[in-house]
Order: structure tokens, then C-alpha cells, then sequence
């Protein structure tokens, strides 16, 4: 467990799962640009997800959950752990839309890079972001990671094509 001001991140169990998690896994605002967008997602489903990550290297699952309340309010992923290379991807929701614009996901990012670094060893941590979302760029801009590409037209957005960035943090803090 590692924790933050006002939240602390935990390995999320079956056990973790409630009717609020599937249901905003379930809200468009909040799935938009989740690749469960589109989907209904139910128990047996996210059942299913969450034990996926059991005894598996290279990803992690941690949830999100508000101090005060303890209530589970979003999630992070780690995915595509290369040990070897020190490298791996990191995903992020505030799915609790009460807990938007105020600084929840930047202290849940802020705590998932640390364990990152300090506790998965990792040397290099990356996203890929959809180019139109707007709070995800500001969002992981503030925790100092870096724009390194845009890969043109890359995702499908409803009847469209938009371009998909990738921002990287090099432990060390190098800039790109
Ligand atoms: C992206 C997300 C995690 C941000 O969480 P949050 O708790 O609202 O973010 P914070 O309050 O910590 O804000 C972080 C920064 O982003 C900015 N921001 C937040 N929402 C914004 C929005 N809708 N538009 C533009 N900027 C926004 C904030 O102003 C802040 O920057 P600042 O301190 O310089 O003002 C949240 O909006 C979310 O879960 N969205 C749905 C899922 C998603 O898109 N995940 C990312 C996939 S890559």
C-alpha cells in the first residue's frame, strides 16, 4: 500500500469490486476515452478483469481510494512491465466523478510514480494519451512527464481518427 495526502493506492481484489465501480466504469464521461468505452461492462466482467492481474509480472491493478471516506474512487494500471529495460506503462481514472478538478488524480499519480521508481524499480514510466483528452495531458504534464510523439491518426474516436501521444518520465529526471 502506499499512500498520499488524501488518497492511498492498494492492490484491487475481487473482493474491492462494488455496484459504483461497475457503474462508472459503465459512464460515458468517464469511459470516453477507456478502452471499455463503448462496452457495458458487468460484475461477471470486471470480475474477470480484476483477477486477470493475479500473479501476473508484468501488469499491476491498484485501486484508488479516498482516505476520508475509504471509498474506492478510481483506478491505476501498470501494464507492459519490462523488467529487463526498467519500462512500463501507466494508465489512470478518477472514476468518481464527484472527485474530478481536485487534485485526486495528480496525487494518485504522483504516489503510483514513486512506487514506480522506489518499489517496482522501474527506471522509465510511459502513456499513451488520446491527443483530444484535455485533463489526461494537463494531468500527467504537471507530474513532469514528457511529450516525446504523436503518432498520427492512431486511435479510433467514434466515426473518427485522432492522433495518440506518448509522454514518458525517466526516473533519473532527465529531459527529453
Ligand atoms: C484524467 C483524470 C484522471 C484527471 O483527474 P483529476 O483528479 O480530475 O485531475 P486533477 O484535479 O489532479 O488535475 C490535474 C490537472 O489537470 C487539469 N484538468 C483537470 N480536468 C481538466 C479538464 N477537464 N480539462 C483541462 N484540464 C483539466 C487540472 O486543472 C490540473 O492542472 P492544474 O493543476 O495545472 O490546474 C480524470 O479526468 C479522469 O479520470 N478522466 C477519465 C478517465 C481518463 O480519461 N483517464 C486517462 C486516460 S489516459
Amino acid at each position: 500500500m502506499i499512500e498520499n495526502k488524501r488518497i492511498y493506492l492498494k492492490q484491487l481484489a475481487v473482493t474491492d469490486i462494488t455496484d459504483a465501480y461497475i457503474n462508472w466504469l459503465n459512464d460515458p464521461e468517464v469511459n470516453r476515452f477507456l478502452s471499455v468505452r463503448g462496452g457495458a461492462q458487468d460484475r461477471q466482467m470486471v470480475e474477470k478483469y480484476v483477477a486477470s492481474y493475479d500473479g501476473d509480472d508484468n501488469r499491476l491493478l491498484l485501486g484508488i481510494f479516498d482516505k476520508a471516506s475509504r471509498k474506492h474512487i478510481g483506478n491505476i494500471t501498470f501494464s507492459s512491465i519490462n523488467r529487463r529495460s526498467g519500462v512500463g506503462a501507466i494508465g489512470i481514472a478518477i472514476g468518481d466523478k464527484s472527485f474530478w478538478g481536485k487534485g485526486y488524480g495528480s496525487e494518485a499519480l504522483q504516489a503510483a510514480v514513486d512506487l514506480a521508481f522506489a518499489v517496482l524499480k522501474l527506471r522509465r514510466v510511459e502513456a499513451g494519451i488520446n491527443a483530444e483528452n484535455a485533463a489526461s495531458i494537463s494531468l500527467f504534464n504537471k507530474a513532469g512527464f514528457v511529450e516525446e510523439g504523436r503518432l498520427k491518426e492512431r486511435e479510433k474516436f467514434g466515426d473518427r481518427y485522432v492522433d495518440f501521444l506518448w509522454f514518458g518520465l525517466l526516473k533519473d529526471g532527465k529531459r527529453q
